[in-house]
């Protein structure tokens, strides 16, 4: 897949997730295969322009972090030029700009001519920072307001006529929230719409399958995941596999998913410092445990962790409580294992709502 002049090493992306998508995570993400780009958390364009510690430490790198895009929110054309201007030269592979909300004002007062003054906005802030880097610009949106604003194959093919290198699309309104089921068709209109820039289709991925079905479905180029790659971080390398061979690799085993957990809580100390990185590794490691089988006696301390002393406490104590639910090989017994993953759009009908990903808080309206 390629970005405008960027060819990517794959199709399959990692979507931005604010407080998550650190350079910890990116690194140990990019370390198990498969991802063709990372993305930062979204960062304040103008925040960025003045120089805040706060913007920088969301765009700290290294060079085994590459290609990255840094995510950017705004809406002063001036200021996102700038940023675009300072990224490119600091090595950053695209920037992409969020458009969580950028038609909310047309959808209040009723579409027509609001939105397309409304468009008209977007796309100059889009020309302007296209035409002050080489770098590519990309854009990610939700299908738009609700069921009937589906705003997001119109406002595409402008910004492709603006010079955009790509759209990500996340197959929802912002009516929907997370809840209810991903759009496939929503997609497939905005692949439809523009003339040749890849559209990446994003929501629920949570495994190979849904990968391919959202691909097959919908048309667009690549995928990008977000929450799924919480679960399951291995889900690049093991998307790209099956993508290429139809054959879908094993899980890891439980021994692995404590390696790649340790290396996480490595990288978050080594680039957040030991007191700061486990406090912050609280909200990370109850994902990685949803995979573990029963993980209520994990989950529960490992959200008080101050050092890695205690967090080796917690995984030793854990590790030995978790023996009564193994078998003589020492697998979890068949009524431990967690069900399979499926995504919503290949629940059956009236399923999806009940067996959503969960969302952690934070500003949803910017996403
Ligand atoms: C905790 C969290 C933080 C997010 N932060 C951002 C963000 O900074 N920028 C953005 O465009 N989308 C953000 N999103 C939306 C995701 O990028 C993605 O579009 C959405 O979660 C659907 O994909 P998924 O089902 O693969 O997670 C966030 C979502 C979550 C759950």
């Amino acid at each position: 897949m390629r970005f405008g002049q960027l060819l990517l090493p794959s199709n399959l992306c990692l979507s931005p997730l604010a407080g998550y998508t650190n350079l910890p995570f990116r690194l140990v993400l990019r370390e198990l295969g498969g991802l063709g780009l990372a993305t930062t958390d979204l960062v304040n364009a103008r925040s960025l322009v003045e120089q805040r510690r706060a913007a920088l430490k969301l765009i700290e790198t290294r060079p085994a972090d590459q290609p990255l895009a840094v995510q950017l929110f705004g809406s002063v054309p001036e200021e996102m030029r700038d940023a675009a201007v300072w990224l490119e030269a600091a090595g950053v592979a695209s920037v992409d700009i969020n458009m969580g909300c950028p038609v909310r004002k047309v959808c209040r007062v009723g579409g027509g001519s609001a939105m397309m003054t409304e468009l008209g906005k977007t796309s100059r802030l889009v020309a302007g920072m296209v035409n002050a880097v080489r770098i590519p610009i990309t854009a990610k949106m939700r299908l738009g307001w609700d069921d009937d604003n589906l705003t997001a194959p119109e406002l595409a093919r402008a910004l492709e006529d603006a010079g955009i290198a790509a759209v990500f699309v996340h197959g929802r309104t912002r009516e929907q929230g997370f809840s209810g089921a991903v759009n496939l068709a929503g997609i497939r209109a905005v692949v439809q719409a523009v003339n040749a820039i890849p559209v990446i289709g994003n929501g629920d991925i949570t495994t190979p399958q849904a990968a391919r079905r959202m691909i097959d479905d919908t048309g667009c180029a690549g995928i990008s995941i977000g929450r799924g790659a919480f679960y399951n971080p291995w889900i690049f390398h093991h998307t790209r596999h099956y993508l290429a061979t139809g054959e879908l690799l094993t899980e890891p085993s439980f021994d692995e998913r404590i390696r790649v957990l340790r290396r996480h809580l490595e990288l978050m100390i080594e680039v957040f410092t030991e007191a700061h990185g486990c406090r912050m590794f609280r909200k990370v490691a109850p994902w990685y445990a949803k995979r573990f089988g029963p993980a209520n006696e994990f989950t529960r301390h490992v959200v008080q962790i101050s050092s890695l002393a205690d967090f080796n406490t917690v995984l030793d104590r854990y590790v030995l409580w978790r023996h009564q639910f193994l078998d003589e090989r020492g697998e979890l017994k068949p009524k431990f294992r967690p069900a399979p993953l499926v995504a919503s759009f290949m629940q059956p009908p009236g399923v999806a709502s009940r067996e959503h990903i969960p969302v952690p808080k934070g500003p949803v309206e910017a996403w």
